[in-house]
């Protein structure tokens, strides 16, 4: 088999979130891993810049290309320096995964005004801003570009969460508007949907029952991470996407793709 060249080669990309908010490795990190393994120049941006650190301590190890900025992407001056630096340091973008979030609970008779502006500002807004702040860019870079909006499968349907879905809802609608957008200035623009994968953001909230029901809802059974949904980024980052704009890609081992009614997982089938 002939060696491939890199599948970023030559490529130069950001990622918002790109820290872990615990030990272990989240879907901003795996991503910004594989892109470096992959051959782009990766921008490591976080506000807690500490976590972005250790992210590009892995890539470094690995003989890959990055650094690290400190920034918060609900801040238009954030984002604007964030697609500046990239310019500076490595002289275009091509790439922008926008990837920070955080979870909010509760119905809308629970929920704070407080709290569901913030969710709705840092799951939302902050893709709105940061894209705003670097499609120029990669415009003026002249190779076309490749966008990703981090949803949720949260955004497909109810959730025990009403604001987080609202708000990973909004991401789907934005990511479809975005990518009928910038069509014409060759920018795809695509969207992911994690299913119940486990990384640092949930595991606080999980004990090993939880982590098996979780696992053993979706068709494959299998427990997804952070890595998996880093690789459908790499995949849509990548020119062998070039064809594909304006869709959300579940990551989910499936389960959205059933009905609860039609599926039972493998614990409570009876075995004969
Ligand atoms: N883990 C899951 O089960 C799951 C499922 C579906 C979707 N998601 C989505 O995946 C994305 C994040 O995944 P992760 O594993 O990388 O999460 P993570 O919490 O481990 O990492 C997110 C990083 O974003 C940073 N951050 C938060 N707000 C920021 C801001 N305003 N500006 C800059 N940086 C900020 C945090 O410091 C953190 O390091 C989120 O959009 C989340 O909603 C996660």
């Amino acid at each position: 088999m002939a060696d491939r060249p890199p599948r970023l080669e030559g490529k130069v990309a950001i990622v918002t979130g790109a820290g872990s908010s615990g030990d272990g490795v989240g879907n901003g990190k795996a991503a910004s891993i594989l892109f470096a393994r992959e051959g782009a120049k990766v921008l490591l941006v976080d506000f807690q810049e500490d976590r972005a650190r250790e992210t590009l301590r892995i890539i470094q190890e690995e003989g890959g290309v990055a650094s690290t900025l400190q920034g918060d992407m609900t801040k238009i001056e954030d984002c604007e320096r964030m697609a500046q630096t990239a310019i500076e340091r490595y002289g275009r973008v091509d790439i922008l995964d926008n990837n920070v979030g955080i979870s909010q609970r509760g119905t809308v008779v629970e929920v704070s005004e407080e709290d569901w502006d913030r969710v709705m500002t840092v799951n939302l807004k902050t893709i709105m801003l940061a894209s705003k702040a670097t499609i120029p860019h990669i415009i003026a870079s002249g190779g076309g570009g490749a966008i990703i909006n981090i949803s949720s499968i949260a955004g497909l349907r109810a959730h025990s969460s009403t604001p987080y879905t609202t708000s990973k809802a909004g991401v789907i609608g934005l990511t479809f508007s975005m990518a009928a957008d910038h069509a014409a200035d060759n920018i795809r623009v695509n969207a992911i949907a994690p299913g119940l994968v486990y990384t640092p953001m949930v595991a606080p909230r999980m004990n090993d029952d939880l982590r098996q029901y979780r696992t053993e809802a979706a068709p494959l059974k299998t427990e997804g991470t952070g890595w998996d949904v880093g690789y459908a980024a790499l995949f849509l980052a990548s020119d062998e996407a070039r064809w594909i704009t304006g869709i959300c890609l579940p990551v989910d081992a499936g389960l959205t793709a059933v009905h609860p009614g039609t599926f039972t997982p493998m614990s409570q089938q009876t075995r004969y």
